[in-house]
């Protein structure tokens, strides 16, 4: 497979003879940049979007007119498609004939439009295609009201090119503008200025006026409402959970206000959160103005919140500041997981925030176990060159990525460091940054050019060395302490009505289930179970880690609960883990490809195909 890819990648389509040194009427796929477009010659600078949406074909039809700049005096403009069928293009209003490469797998087509140095407007006409994976068509029995149809986009890291063509390269920017016109009675939102209502007509207007990479685009439309949490902020979701979901979410005020001591002030405008339906593929998505995130936040107690923390914070690191590759990804989670923790300690305090440190320590080294400490993906800065940008993805560059910014915290000391952070932030905002980029920054703003005190930190050997240097912060959360105790005594004598656990937070239970032995008995299993509820619990994340407990001891009566968890939620974070733990025993395997064929359909396209192929691995 591979090779093939490899060999696909050095074909390269010549259109015209081209002229020394001017490589731009050659358009070719980059394996390093994952992109067909030639940003360093042309560079699109503005979209206009007008969209139909067809919930009945499950397309959209729409013109996408894009004005760019010819830097070199290009002759051609080069754009990444995925399985759009183009009807017509236009260039400075004159129609013109267009290329299109053969369709590479997960990349799509390179679209090469001939242009001449006085053109600035390209408009293409087009309709998206069945493969999109940008898209999630939910029919009504998907959604939580189950009498309207529902759609969602999710665009990062290379999926835009599939709903628009675009220049799909996060080194690149463009604002936009769009108006979209969905079935009456829905609302649209998207990753720009929102309605807070719905209108007559159903045909609304967008405006994102702060430029911003492509993977940011987004797009959501169901029944869908809105409710204000203070000027700024506020929610939207179905009707049937906005009340529920605005007050889980009620301390994002107090979360901004913490972000914007750290980053500086908030430069978007309005900060709102879309509470999608439970298929939503991944916990949260930083679209500009509107973050995504998953249903199964919502745990009634505000235990789950540090994930909005997560998506505000990207607010700065990766939409100000954004990485210029995919390898670079470090640069946008590592930095995001850091200040999210830091909006967190904010709004509680340390003891509460050791324990999500903790929680991601043990993930980020579950990581390590799995992939082995000298695999080359558990470097800070990888190397996706011929490899899918989700190729890599792991735990290691949100945590590891975070421990690294925490160890130089400590050692230049927080005020300095608090400094450094801002300053990034303002010098960097809106340009593409690599690694080295920002190792020239922290040079001069933390070691003041002291190579001696870089070394000694081991800087580059935390970016771009496998493994974890040994100067890791590390630590136990006092309130871990008491909790592996009475796991311990849990283990050997105690009942679970003697587990003192009354008052223990979402943390302390993730901590609890994850420690305990995958060979504990089923009577404890149950003892546990009849105590704490736990096979009934409304908790996703402690749910999740009960139900992986259930797999591996073989405890059958969580397993009905189970599969419906797996029916009904998409996020690819608690459907891996829990498939990969049934595919262990040949009787888990039959349950699981049983599970899958009768779930898939809720999965979003990238989520069943991930999936499709672990089960065909095992
Ligand atoms: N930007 C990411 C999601 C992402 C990363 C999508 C890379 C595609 C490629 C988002 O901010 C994120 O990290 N989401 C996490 C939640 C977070 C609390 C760790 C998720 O979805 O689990
Ligand atoms: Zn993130």
């Amino acid at each position: 497979m591979h090779k093939i890819l490899a060999q696909i990648f050095l074909i390269t389509v010549v259109l015209q003879a081209c002229k020394p040194g001017n490589s731009s009427n050659v358009i070719e796929f980059n394996p390093a940049t994952h992109t067909f477009s030639n940003i360093k010659d042309v560079r699109t600078k503005h979209l206009n979007w007008e969209a139909i949406v067809d919930f009945d074909k499950k397309q959209v039809d729409a013109l996408a007119t894009w004005s760019f700049e010819n830097l070199t005096k290009a002759k051609f403009i080069h754009f990444d498609t995925y399985d759009l069928t183009i009807r017509k293009i236009k260039v400075n209003g004159k129609e013109v004939q267009f290329f299109l490469t053969p369709f590479l797998e997960s990349y799509g087509s390179g679209l090469s439009i001939p242009i001449t140095e006085k053109d600035s407007i390209v408009s293409i006409e087009y309709t998206t295609g069945p493969k999109a994976l940008a898209m999630q068509w939910l029919a009504p029995e998907q959604t939580a009201g189950k009498k309207m149809p529902y759609m969602f986009t999710q665009c990062e890291s290379i999926q835009a090119r599939s709903l628009i063509p675009c220049q799909d390269a996060p080194a690149n920017r463009i604002t936009y503008h769009a108006s979209v016109q969905v079935p009456k009675g829905m609302m649209a939102v998207m990753s720009a200025k929102n309605p807070t209502e719905k209108n007559e007509k159903a045909l609304y207007d967008f405006d994102m006026e702060i430029p911003i990479p492509t993977y940011l685009i987004a797009l959501a439309i169901g029944d869908i409402e809105y409710q204000a949490i203070d000027e700024r902020t506020g929610v939207y979701t179905e009707p049937s959970q906005l009340e529920q979901a605005a007050r889980e979410l009620s301390d994002i005020p107090a979360m901004m206000k913490a972000a914007e001591a750290l980053g500086g002030p908030y430069r978007w405008g309005k900060y709102d959160v879309l509470i999608a339906p439970p298929s939503f593929p991944i916990g949260g998505m930083e679209n500009p103005r509107l973050t995504f995130a998953t249903p199964t936040i919502i745990a009634g107690d505000k235990s789950l919140v540090s994930l909005i923390a997560h998506e505000m914070a990207h607010s700065w690191s990766g939409n100000l500041v954004t990485n210029a590759v995919w390898d670079d990804l470090w640069l946008n989670e590592g930095f995001t997981t850091y200040f999210e923790r830091r909006i967190m300690e904010s709004i509680t305090d340390t003891s509460y925030t050791e324990m999500l440190w903790e929680l991601g320590y043990q993930d980020m080294q579950s990581d390590f176990a799995t992939l082995g400490m000298t695999h080359a993906d558990t470097r800070l800065r990888v190397d996706l060159n011929k490899r899918h940008p989700g190729d890599g993805f792991s735990n290691i560059p949100y945590e590891k990525g975070a421990v690294f910014l925490r160890m130089l915290e400590r050692n230049v000391g927080r005020p300095k460091f608090d400094a450094f952070l801002n300053q990034y932030f303002s010098t960097n905002a809106f340009k593409p940054t690599t690694t080295e980029i920002c190792l020239v920054f922290m040079d001069k703003h933390l070691f003041e050019g002291d190579t001696n005190k870089r070394n000694q930190l081991k800087v580059r050997e935390w970016i771009y060395e496998p493994s974890l240097p040994d100067n890791c912060p590390h630590l136990t959360p006092s309130r871990f302490v008491n909790v592996d105790a009475q796991r311990k005594d849990f283990e050997t004598s105690l009942t679970a009505s003697k587990l003192n656990a009354r008052n223990w937070s979402t943390h302390e239970w993730l901590q609890f289930l994850r420690k305990l032995p995958r060979t504990l008995s089923l009577e404890k299993m149950a003892d546990l179970d009849l105590v704490f509820k736990l096979t009934q619990s409304g908790n996703s994340e402690i749910a999740d880690e009960w139900y992986k407990l259930a797999i591996a001891t073989g405890y059958e009566p969580a397993y009905a609960a189970m599969t419906d968890f797996l029916s009904r939620v998409g996020r690819m974070k608690f459907l891996e883990p829990l498939y990969s733990e049934m595919l262990k025993t040949p009787k888990g395997k039959e349950m699981a490809k049983k599970i899958f064929e009768q779930a898939r359909m809720n999965y979003h396209p990238q989520t069943a195909g991930k999936l499709e192929k672990l089960l065909k691995a095992s």
